[in-house]
């Protein structure tokens, strides 16, 4: 399915903009069609049962394809045309050699986890994560005897290896996962800093993987495999899938590290199916149009929240200043202060709620990232599940509000968060 030739023009390397309509398919394929079909099947028909021998020996990995051979089509679970097609667009946007797209974003995570962590092994995360992973490294993954261990955005090198010493002795550091910015806090960790932790500790030429979740950034605000990342992981429900009508995820890095990946995905069957991946490739047309409109936005949004007198502790990438601690990491790192707001109101959860009652265009709804802008309310609702303890610890207080600014009108939404602040 690879089709570099379009890459580029005259000496002129195209952009993934202009590669997301048409990069890995070509229109002589199906009957001229503009548009890649949707291969809604679960199966392909073998020309020969040497050819289907041929296909599964490349498939499990038997042998390796010759030179220039595309692995042949065997089963929508381990391979389709309109995941391969997508899968290739992705790398455009992260110059990565290999992508896989899952059924959601916790199931991208979930396999990357399963296929590089065995009991006895350490996990190094940052918190705070998003609920449902912070549930998957907390609940999920010590009942397999993998040991988890958090780090806070604040903490120095030495101060996380300190965290990392009383386990080392007994496991095998095996894998770094931060979320950078960190939902719903914002909070910046160094991938280039996590990156030394890990190289630091290789051993017989294995080196503990590190994976960035790039949600709240990517694909196009921030690129972790340009600062040391192995893996990037995505909800691409969010930002890529961009419409708040489908759910999945994807993961993105080099071929030597995603193939095991994808044979986990096969085993464990969660995939994505073509109607999602091609829904994905639509996205992906607009990616860039709808993000940077959604960042412009969001700094009108965040100028009218910055001077609001009921609006406390707002988190807002650009508001990083010289003197904050994350600010050299912001600059270093992200290319955009990106779509996604924090805030806090005077009076925790009541005002809280009392604002996101209010709120008349903005949806209140989880998820992030769609066209139509969202707010919702961490410490209830996507972090709910997440100990009271940590939630304190790392800053996902009551009167939290978080706002996921989409592509209304900028004056239309600070009408709506003015009169619903009022309510306050
Ligand atoms: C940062 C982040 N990572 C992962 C996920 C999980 O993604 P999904 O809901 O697609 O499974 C989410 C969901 O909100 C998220 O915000």
């Amino acid at each position: 399915m690879r089709n570099r030739r379009e890459e580029v023009i005259a000496g002129h390397r195209l952009e993934p903009e202009s590669l997301s309509m048409g990069y890995g398919y070509r229109p002589e394929w199906s009957e001229g069609s503009i548009k890649s079909p949707i291969f809604q099947t679960s199966t392909f028909v073998f020309k020969t049962a040497e050819q289907g021998k041929h296909f599964f020996e490349i498939a499990t990995g038997q042998i390796e394809p010759e030179e220039g051979e595309t692995p042949g089509m065997i089963y929508s679970r381990l391979n389709n045309p309109d995941l391969e097609i997508l899968e290739d667009r992705l790398c455009l946007w992260e110059d990565a050699e290999m992508g896989l797209v899952f059924a959601s974003g916790m199931a991208a995570i979930a396999t990357t986890l399963l296929t590089y962590l065995r009991p006895g092994d350490i996990l190094l995360h940052s918190e705070p994560l998003y609920g449902g992973t912070t549930h998957l490294v907390n609940e999920t993954l010590p009942e397999f005897g993998i040991v988890s261990v958090p780090f806070r955005a604040d903490m120095s090198r030495s101060e996380i290896e300190a965290c990392l010493a009383p386990h080392e002795p007994d496991g095998r550091l095996a894998m770094i996962l931060i979320e950078t910015p960190a939902n719903p806090t914002l909070d910046l960790i160094d991938i280039r800093m996590c990156a030394d932790i890990a190289a630091a500790r290789a051993t017989d030429g294995r080196r503990p993987l590190l994976a960035v979740d790039n949600t709240f950034l990517g694909p196009l605000w921030q690129h972790p495999l340009q600062h040391g990342a192995d893996l990037v992981l995505y909800s691409a429900t969010k930002y890529i899938g961009g419409h708040s009508d489908l759910v999945a995820g994807a993961v993105i890095g080099s071929e030597a590290d995603v193939r095991p990946i994808a044979a986990t995905r096969t085993y464990m069957g969660t995939m994505a199916d073509a109607w999602t991946g091609w829904l994905l490739m639509r996205s992906l047309e607009t990616l860039h149009m709808r993000m940077t409109r959604q960042g412009d936005t969001a700094a009108k949004v965040a100028r009218f929240l910055e001077e609001h007198p009921k609006v406390r502790a707002l988190r807002y990438l650009d508001l990083l200043g010289p003197s904050h601690a994350q600010y050299d990491v912001y600059r270093r790192q992200c290319l955009g202060p990106g779509a996604m707001i924090s805030f806090e109101v005077d009076g925790g959860e009541p005002s809280a709620f009392r604002f996101l009652n209010a709120l008349k265009l903005v949806k209140l709804a989880v998820s992030l990232g769609g066209t139509e802008s969202l707010a919702e309310h961490p410490a209830s609702m996507t972090h709910s599940g997440v100990p009271l303890e940590e939630k304190e610890r790392t800053g996902v207080s009551a009167g939290l509000v978080r706002l996921s600014v989409g592509v209304e009108h900028p004056d239309d939404l600070i009408a709506d968060l003015s009169q619903a602040l009022g309510a306050v």
